[in-house]
């Protein structure tokens, strides 16, 4: 990863809007694209136009960066994701992050989909990531070491911020939501699990699983940004139901889009 090229990039961004001062960034994931349309937008720029970032190549991933506002707290808005398993390396991936640290952000909000391990969740319900298990066989982290990354080995105790756990329930509380709590298992993708796979994954602790969000939350914990992290289950995993597909996976987040973002305009309302 040539992470000057992405600060490069990250600071033509920051040079573009002088007075916009973001508290948070947050990450849309698949399904999620929708609940950006819940905040006031000032500024819109499509993902391709921004160099590194560049166009995501799935179906309902979306591709815009936003810079909104919500009550007064200034935002940035990644309507739309880059994923390890499109195959253009760790850079597109590690450029939201690196622009929220570059804009000066306290932290990020990285959402999901996921499918659903623990057999107690329903689609449509909304799981708090307390933890996550990084099996991807590979880390963002791997190659020459770059200060802005913090140390070479940076601590992963605590990924997912204990305040920011907290003021989620808050949130969910005000948006009546109910949240669930759980860990989430990182996969490649871009083939679903196999129902072994989803018990060995049950058996190692996991209660959901999806295929991004750990790459973004070790990098942005490297960087000293706080990190919360939420997953919306949208289907039963491998053989705990149906078989999957990825339109089964965008209908279960549609479902959910109004609560989800009532809670993310709480969160914000309480950060
Ligand atoms: N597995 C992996 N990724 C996913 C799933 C799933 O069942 N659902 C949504 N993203």
């Amino acid at each position: 990863m040539d992470t000057d090229k992405i600060i490069k990039s990250a600071e033509s961004v920051r040079a573009a809007f002088p007075a916009f001062h973001p508290r948070l960034a947050l990450v849309m994931g698949s399904g999620w694209r929708e609940v950006a349309d819940g905040f006031t937008v000032k500024h819109s720029l499509d993902f391709v136009d921004i160099p590194v970032l560049g166009a995501p190549q799935v179906a309902g991933h979306g591709g815009q960066l936003l810079l909104a506002e919500q009550g007064g707290v200034e935002l940035l808005i990644f309507a739309g994701r880059r994923h390890w398993y499109e195959g253009a390396g760790w850079e597109p991936i590690a450029f939201p992050v690196c622009l929220a640290k570059t804009m000066g952000a306290q932290g990020m909000v990285l959402t999901n989909s996921a499918g659903g391990i623990n057999a107690r969740f329903r689609a449509g319900a909304v799981m708090v990531i307390d933890d996550h298990i990084n099996l991807m066989g590979t880390n963002p982290l791997i190659g020459p070491h770059h200060s802005f990354w913090g140390p070479r080995f940076p601590d992963m105790t605590g990924v997912y911020d204990a305040d920011y756990r907290c003021r989620l329930d808050e949130a969910g509380k005000r948006a009546g939501l109910k949240l669930e709590h759980g860990i989430y298992m990182a996969v490649t993708g871009p083939s679903y699990e196999t129902p072994v796979e989803i018990s060995a994954f049950r058996r190692l602790g996991a209660d959901a699983v999806g295929m991004s969000t750990v790459p973004e939350a070790i990098l942005a914990r490297a960087a000293g940004l706080k990190v919360a992290g939420l997953s919306c289950i949208t289907n039963a995993a491998a053989g705990m139901g149906q078989a999957l597909s990825h339109e089964e996976v965008l209908a279960g987040a549609k479902a959910a889009i109004p609560g989800l973002t009532r809670l993310l305009k709480e969160f914000v309302g309480v950060v």
